[in-house]
């Protein structure tokens, strides 16, 4: 007896039948880019560690919120350079800062754009880290508590000027009941929060911190942020973050961490964000300025792979290139 060879190649013969088989989409809606505002510059400053990414004025604020529109792109997410720190990260509070005036400038230009906000003081803290910070001798520890209601009223600062989405990225514990609560006592109640659920300590956050000029001085962000083993540990911060009040909820970095995006996605009902990093966009540029990597192919199955793991949407440095190359 002879069966007829079995023949999946049959939906793959031609791009109309290829196309009726896809399972997963790619569109700039569901790409959101990040920039950098940096106070006190009066021009673009390049990013050496990300090639044709700038650390941006807060006077280009308004054209860019128009680009990203034009692009038709799902939202920006904006961290903020300030002029000054110190070791509270006191100007991360500033209602004048370059977050909330960049917002403001922003929503005033395109009110339909999304706007999200970091809400993390690692940018705006002399010593480089994402909370309040205790020394004895030789050893410091991150102040677990004493950061919440900081991180708590920077929420309420940028959702005073207007963004959409608060997204804290620092990594405490309790962090998200408590800018809920700051929110609502606020009156913010629609304001969004995307939290930085399932965030790893890693490497390929390197470039991100000349970008955003926030290496910490001393030590590292262990304390806080994941270890790259675990994943059962992911589910935990998801289940948490979930019963505190998130809206939406991330995995950071992205391509090495397609797995727990796969995980993750089938652990919760929420919004799922990957967050391809900057070490992740530095690879892919650096590969392809040798000509070792086509850069559009690169970058296009990259994305389709975070969304194939379960990703809503991607936070990525190639966002308005991506869509430009997705309207193509
Ligand atoms: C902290 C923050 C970091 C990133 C986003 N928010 C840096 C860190 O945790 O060290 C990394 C983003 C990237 O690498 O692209 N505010």
């Amino acid at each position: 007896m002879s069966f007829p060879i079995q023949r999946p190649r049959r939906l793959r013969q031609t791009p109309g039948i290829r196309a009726l088989a896809r399972e997963t989409s790619l569109s700039p809606t569901q790409l959101v880019w990040p920039l950098f505002f940096r106070e006190g510059i009066g021009a673009p400053v390049a990013v050496k560690t990300m090639p044709g990414v700038f650390q941006l004025p807060t006077s280009t604020a308004a054209q860019v919120a128009k680009d990203a529109k034009d692009r038709g792109i799902g939202g920006v997410l904006l961290f903020g350079l300030p002029a000054r720190k110190d070791a509270t990260g006191s100007s991360a509070l500033d209602p004048n800062g370059p977050v909330p005036n960049v917002v403001r400038a922003m929503k005033d230009a395109v009110p339909e754009l999304v706007v999200m906000t970091d809400v993390c003081v690692d940018e705006y803290t002399d010593h480089g880290h994402c909370g309040l910070v205790k020394r004895t001798g030789a050893t410091f520890e991150v102040d677990n508590d004493a950061t919440l209601s900081i991180l708590a009223n920077m929420a309420v600062v940028h959702a005073q000027a207007g963004t959409d989405v608060v997204a804290p990225s620092d990594m405490m514990d309790g962090r998200i009941a408590s800018i809920r609560q700051a929110l609502d006592s606020a009156g913010k109640i629609n304001t969004v929060i995307l939290s930085y659920a399932v965030k790893y300590a890693s490497c390929f956050y390197g470039p991100f911190r000349d970008a955003a000029d926030c290496a910490p001085q001393f030590g590292d962000r262990s304390s806080y942020q994941m270890d790259p083993s675990n994943a059962r540990e992911a589910l935990r911060e998801i289940a948490l973050d979930e019963a505190e009040g998130a809206d939406m909820v991330m995995v950071k970095p992205a391509l090495p961490y397609l797995d727990i995006l796969a995980r993750v996605r089938n652990a919760t009902t929420l919004p799922l964000g990957a967050y391809a990093v900057s070490g992740e966009y530095a690879m892919i540029e650096a590969a392809a300025l040798s000509g070792m990597i086509d850069r559009k192919r690169a970058v296009l199955e990259s994305l389709t792979a975070m969304r194939r793991a379960g990703a809503d949407f991607v936070l990525t440095y190639h966002a308005l290139q991506a869509a430009e190359w997705l309207d193509a």
